[in-house]
């Protein structure tokens, strides 16, 4: 069980989750991302870690609302556990210094780009965060990435807030303006990823995009996350998620993360109707599974008294058959 330690409404549809996850929170790095789980029956999500803190033993994740399992996640509060949460995984991204490294994002992409931004910071890169947003209630960490740049541009698509416009718009100017950039990552929807490798390709700039496929196991065994690299299959999960965009086939891409969207509509209409019920059913299956842990945990502890004075384990076996006639 995976206690959220801090819960809070970053954006539209936009929550931001610390857990207490101290294994992960000492391993991970930058790009990385955990594999969770909220129930029994549920799902498995990937989801960046977007910060850790090796000393309290969290991390930090932010989540959007798209479907039924992020909406569900993202109706917990401090005080609730998640079921599941596994993790690093993937490849971290590679840091070096490059010289000029523009971070392109949307949206939620920001959180999942800022770690490998401060990373790209601290190796000595000058960092250029080029952020976007549909509108301004979607502008999510504009501090965090003032923090983790040298220079930070906002766009929103309807003008409401920063530069009216997108992301490919401020990459074009910034080129068209003589700026020499030797990296780009850029993470968000796959469209405007593909747009951004439009423009830098031809450049020979070497651009990264985090592939966004849809995954389950998150260990290479079950095929789910299969992108295509030129000729070659690759699992995002093991082999990426970052990957060189000139070698990335989006087509593909959107064609298998589109493959469920009926179930998924489907899904996510019926938990809108029984969100409560949805929500009171979860809360009260992770309660009786932290009793089950809770009494297992004494039990233990009790055979660990037990043996060290002496009782024989022929007792326990039969104390446990008892218990469970
Ligand atoms: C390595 C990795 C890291 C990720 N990190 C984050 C993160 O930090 N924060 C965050 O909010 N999201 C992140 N995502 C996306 C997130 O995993 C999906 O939004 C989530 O799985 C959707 O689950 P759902 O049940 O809510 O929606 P579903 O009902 O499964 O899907 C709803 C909609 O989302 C689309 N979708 C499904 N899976 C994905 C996917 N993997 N990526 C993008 N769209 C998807 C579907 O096509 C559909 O349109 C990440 C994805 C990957 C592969
Ligand atoms: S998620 Fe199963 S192979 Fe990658």
């Amino acid at each position: 069980m995976y206690r959220i330690v801090e819960a809070r409404t970053v954006g539209l549809n936009i929550r931001q989750f610390t857990v207490k996850a101290p294994r992960i929170a000492r391993k991970q790095r930058p790009g990385q991302f955990v594999i969770l789980r909220l129930h029994q029956q549920g799902e498995r999500i990937p989801l960046t870690i977007k910060s850790a803190d090796p000393a309290a033993g969290t991390i930090t994740i932010a989540v959007q609302a798209v479907g039924k399992t992020t909406s569900l996640l993202n109706c917990l509060e401090a005080g609730d556990s998640i079921l599941d949460v596994v993790g690093p995984l993937g490849r971290h991204s590679e840091i070096r210094n490059y010289g000029t490294a523009a971070i392109v994002a949307g949206s939620v992409g920001t959180a999942m780009a800022l770690p490998t931004a401060k990373a790209l910071k601290d190796a000595g890169n000058h960092v250029i965060f080029i952020e976007g947003a549909r509108s301004k209630e979607m502008v999510v960490f504009e501090d965090e990435v003032r923090a983790a740049s040298h220079e930070a541009y906002i766009l929103t698509d309807d003008g409401s807030y920063g530069e009216p416009g997108l992301v490919t718009k401020k990459l074009d100017e910034l080129l068209a303006a003589g700026r020499k950039l030797d990296f780009v990552l850029a993470v968000g929807p796959v469209p405007m990823m593909r747009a951004v490798a439009k423009i830098t390709a031809p450049l020979g700039i070497k651009t990264m995009v985090s592939l966004n496929s849809i995954m389950v196991d998150g260990t290479g065994m079950c095929g789910g996350c299969r992108v295509l690299l030129g000729n070659q299959s690759k699992f995002a999960c093991v082999d990426g998620p970052e990957f060189d965009a000139t070698l990335v086939n989006f087509e593909v891409l959107m064609q298998r993360n589109a493959m469920y969207r009926s179930q998924e509509c489907r899904s996510l209409k019926a938990f809108e109707q029984h969100k409560r019920e949805e929500l009171a059913a979860l809360r009260d299956g992770l309660a009786a599974k932290e009793k089950e842990t809770a009494q297992l945990h004494a039990r233990l502890e009790m055979r660990e008294k037990d043996e060290t004075h002496g009782k024989p384990e022929a007792v326990h076996v039969a104390e446990e058959e008892k218990r469970h006639a």
